[in-house]
C-alpha cells in the first residue's frame, strides 16, 4: 500500500514546491539604488524596526531608509515552516552570540557560556523565534509608567497592541481586548493532543483557563502564536512584504551600520558597510535605532554614546555619558522531563513523514505548523503578588528532541560531558513542563570588547546572581510537579523522570530537595532568549535611563531607540509582542499623530 502512493505523494510535494518557487514574491524592491539623504533612517528590520519603517512610510511625502545587516528571508523553507526554527540556529541568519562565562549559572554549558541566537535577516529575531504571542501583564506597563515612563501605562499601550493585531481565535476575538485587520496575524496554535491534556490537568489543579492576552493572565492559556495559515508570520511577512513597493521606502539589506554620525549633539546620518564598501548616508529628521537588545547598545557605544569611562578606554570620543548596555534582564527556563505512556509529542519521525509533508504543503496543517509550544500557565510564587500579577510562567513543550537531535543542534550549548550523559541516560520523556522566571532580580550588562563593529560585544547577563531568582524557578518546578500528580496525568502513567543519570553532578544531593533543584538549575537553566532593557527608558532625570519616554536618546537630538532594549523592565510574557507594540507606539510619536483615538475610546474601561 505504501508503494502505491509514495511516488504520487512525492510528485505532489514536488509540484507544490515548484509552484511556490515560481510564485514567490519578488525581491526586486530590495535592489533599488540608494539616495544620499532621507528624512528617516531606521537601523534594523526586526520585530520593531519593520513596524517603524512601515508606519513612517505611510506618509507619502516622507522618505525612509530601512537598513538591515542580514539578507532576505524569501525562498528559505525554514523561515516559512514554523517547526523549522531550530534548523536556523547557528546559520548565516543568526548573529550567534555567546555570553561571557557565567559564575552562578550555565555550569553544564560549553565554557559556561549561554548561547544567544538572534535573527540577522529581514524580520530579525521574529524570524527565528518560537512565535509565542504574549503581550505581558497589565501591571508590567503600569509599573513602567509609575517609574517615570509617561504614556506607557496599560491603558496607553493596549490600543497599540490592538492596532497591530489580526486576531484569529473566535473564542476571544470579541472580548474587546483584540484587534482585527492589523498587520500582525495572531492565531491559535494547537497541533497535538497534549494541549488539552495539560488544560485538563491544570483545571483539575485549580487553574482557570484564560486568555493570557485578555483581562487577567493568571491561569492556563491556550497558546496564541504569530502564525498565519500554517506559516510563520514574522514582521517581514506581516509589515514589510505588503508595502515594499512604496516609492518612498528604500530597504538596504546586507548592510551593517557601523556608526551613527553625530554632529553638534545631533544625529546627522549613518555609516554602513555594504558589499565591502563603506557608505555614508545622511538624515534630515531622525535616525531610529532598532537593532535589538544586543546591537542597539553596541552601536550607540561605537558612536560615542555610553558610559564615559568605558568609551574612553577604547578612545571613542564621548557625545553623551549614559548607562548604555546596563540593566540587562532576561527570562530563564528549566525543564522538568516527564515520562508518560503516551506519544503525542512531535518527534523527527512524525515531523518528516510523507503524510506530514503532504498535510503541510497541501493544506498548511499538521505537525510542521507547530511552534513547539501549545500552552502556557501563569501563577505566582509564595512571595509573589497575589493581586493578579504573576511571577511564574510554565511553558508546555510539544516536541521531543531525541539525543541525536540534541547533539546535532545543541540549543542549550551543553558541554561534551553533559551531551554524553544525555545520550547515555536516553531519557524517554514524553512530556516536558518548563518552569520560567519572568521577573528576574539579577541584572547584567553589555560592553564593547573593541572598537571594531564586527567584533561581538561582551554579554554578561549575571544569570542567577540573586538567589531569589533560583527560588522562583524552584517554586515553578513545584507547580509543575503538582500537575504531574493530577488524576488526568496519572491516567497517562505520568511520572517524573529520574534526573540522576542526566545530571550526575547533583546526584550526591538528596533527590527532590530544594538544594537538588538549585544544583540542577545552576547547571542547566537556560535563557528564553528575551534580553531587554539595555537602552532603558525612564524619566529625563533618571540616572538609569538612556532614553526618555518619547524614546529619544538623552542629550542627542534626532536619535531614538525603538526595540526591546528600551523596555523599562522585562515584561511577564515572551517579548516579541511588546517589541511590535513599541514599534507601533513609537511610530505615532515620531509622526506626531494619534492613530488609535477610536480604539482608546473603546477600551477606556478595560
Ligand atoms: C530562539 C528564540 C526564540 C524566541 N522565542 C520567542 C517567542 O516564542 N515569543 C516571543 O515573544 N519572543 C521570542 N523570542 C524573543 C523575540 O523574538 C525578540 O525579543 C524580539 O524579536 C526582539 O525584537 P527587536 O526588534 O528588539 O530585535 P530584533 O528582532 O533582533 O531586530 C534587530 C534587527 O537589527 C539588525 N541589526 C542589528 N545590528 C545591525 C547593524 N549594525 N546594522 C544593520 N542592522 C542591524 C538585526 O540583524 C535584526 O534584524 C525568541 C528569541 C529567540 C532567539
Ligand atoms: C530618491 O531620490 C530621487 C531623486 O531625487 C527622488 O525622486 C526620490 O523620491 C528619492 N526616494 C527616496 C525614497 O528618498
Ligand atoms: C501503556 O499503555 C498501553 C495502552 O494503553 C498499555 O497496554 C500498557 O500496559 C501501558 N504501559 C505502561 C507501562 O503503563
Ligand atoms: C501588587 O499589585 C497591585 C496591583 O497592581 C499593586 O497595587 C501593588 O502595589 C502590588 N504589590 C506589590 C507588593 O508589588
Ligand atoms: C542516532 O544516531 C545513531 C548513529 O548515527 C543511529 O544508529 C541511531 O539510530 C540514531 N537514533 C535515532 C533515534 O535516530
Amino acid at each position: 500500500m505504501c508503494f502505491s502512493w509514495m511516488p504520487i505523494a512525492v510528485l505532489v510535494v514536488a509540484v507544490i514546491a515548484g509552484y511556490m518557487y515560481l510564485n514567490k514574491p519578488s525581491d526586486i524592491y530590495l535592489s533599488r539604488p540608494l539616495n544620499s539623504t532621507y528624512d528617516y533612517i531606521v537601523v534594523g528590520a526586526g520585530s520593531a524596526g519593520a513596524v517603524v519603517a512601515n508606519r513612517l512610510s505611510e506618509d507619502k511625502d516622507t522618505s525612509v531608509l530601512l537598513v538591515e545587516a542580514g539578507g532576505s528571508e524569501l525562498g528559505i523553507l525554514e523561515f516559512e515552516i514554523p517547526a523549522g526554527f531550530i534548523a536556523l540556529h547557528r546559520t548565516e541568519h543568526d548573529w550567534e552570540y555567546y555570553t561571557e562565562p557565567q559564575k552562578y549559572s550555565s555550569q553544564s554549558m560549553k565554557e559556561k557560556r549561554s548561547y544567544w541566537p538572534r535573527g540577522r535577516v529581514l524580520g530579525g529575531t521574529s524570524n527565528l523565534n518560537n512565535m509565542v504571542y504574549i503581550r505581558g501583564s497589565r501591571h508590567d506597563f503600569d509599573h513602567w509608567e509609575k517609574e517615570g515612563c509617561n504614556g506607557w501605562s496599560y491603558k496607553d499601550v493596549l490600543p497599540y497592541f490592538i492596532k497591530a493585531e489580526d486576531f484569529q481565535m473566535d473564542e476571544y476575538v470579541d472580548s474587546g481586548y483584540h484587534g482585527k485587520g492589523g498587520y500582525q496575524t495572531v492565531s491559535e496554535s494547537q497541533v497535538t493532543e497534549l494541549r488539552d491534556i495539560y488544560m485538563a490537568a491544570s483545571e483539575e489543579a485549580g487553574y482557570k483557563t484564560v486568555d493570557c492576552n485578555g483581562e487577567n493572565m493568571i491561569g492556563f492559556c491556550k497558546m496564541q502564536s504569530s502564525i498565519r495559515n500554517g506559516q510563520r508570520w514574522s514582521t517581514a511577512k506581516a509589515y514589510l512584504r505588503p508595502v515594499m513597493e512604496r516609492e518612498n521606502l528604500h530597504i538596504s539589506i546586507n548592510s551593517v551600520v557601523t556608526k551613527i554620525i553625530i554632529e553638534n549633539k545631533k544625529a546627522a546620518g549613518i555609516e554602513m558597510i555594504k558589499d565591502g564598501m563603506k557608505k555614508r548616508i545622511m538624515v534630515k529628521k531622525e535616525v531610529i535605532v532598532s537593532a535589538g537588545s544586543v546591537n542597539s547598545p553596541q552601536l550607540l557605544m561605537l558612536s560615542g554614546i555610553g558610559p564615559k569611562q568605558h568609551l574612553e578606554q577604547f578612545k571613542i570620543p564621548v557625545h553623551a555619558d549614559l548607562p548604555v548596555g546596563s540593566n540587562l534582564q532576561d527570562h530563564m527556563i528549566y525543564g522538568l522531563p516527564i515520562y508518560a505512556n503516551v506519544s503525542y509529542a512531535i518527534d523527527i519521525t512524525k515531523a518528516t513523514s510523507i503524510k506530514t509533508l503532504l498535510q503541510y504543503f497541501l493544506f498548511g496543517k499538521g505537525y510542521l505548523t507547530s511552534s513547539a509550544l501549545e500552552a502556557t500557565l501563569y501563577t505566582h510564587s509564595s512571595k509573589g503578588n497575589t493581586s493578579f500579577y504573576p511571577d511564574i510562567q510554565l511553558h508546555f513543550l510539544s516536541i521531543r528532541l531525541d539525543s541525536n537531535m540534541t547533539k546535532k543542534y545543541n540549543p542549550s550549548n551543553m558541554d561534551d560531558e553533559s551531551i554524553e550523559n544525555a545520550i547515555k541516560s536516553n531519557i524517554d520523556s514524553s512530556m516536558v513542563i518548563m518552569s520560567t522566571l519572568i521577573h528576574p532580580k539579577s541584572r547584567g550588562e553589555i560592553r564593547l570588547k573593541s572598537r571594531d563593529p564586527f567584533d561581538h560585544p561582551a554579554i554578561d547577563p549575571h544569570y542567577l546572581e540573586q538567589k531569589e531568582d533560583v527560588n522562583v524557578l524552584i517554586e515553578g518546578i513545584r507547580v509543575a510537579q503538582n500537575l504531574v500528580k493530577t488524576k488526568v496525568l496519572e491516567k497517562f502513567g505520568a511520572k517524573e523522570v529520574n534526573l540522576n543519570a542526566l545530571n550526575p553532578k547533583c546526584s550526591h544531593i538528596e533527590y527532590d530537595s530544594d538544594a537538588f533543584w538549585e544544583c540542577g538549575i545552576r547547571n542547566a537553566a537556560q535563557t528564553v532568549y528575551h534580553p531587554t532593557s539595555t537602552c532603558r527608558m525612564g524619566a529625563a532625570n533618571d540616572p538609569t535611563a538612556v532614553v526618555d519616554s518619547q524614546l529619544r536618546v538623552k542629550g542627542i537630538a534626532g536619535l531614538r531607540v525603538v526595540d526591546a532594549s528600551v523596555m523599562r523592565n522585562i515584561p511577564s510574557g515572551n517579548i516579541n509582542a511588546p517589541s511590535i507594540m513599541i514599534g507601533e507606539k513609537a511610530s505615532d510619536m515620531i509622526r506626531g499623530k494619534d492613530t488609535v483615538a477610536d480604539i482608546r475610546e473603546k477600551t477606556k474601561n478595560l
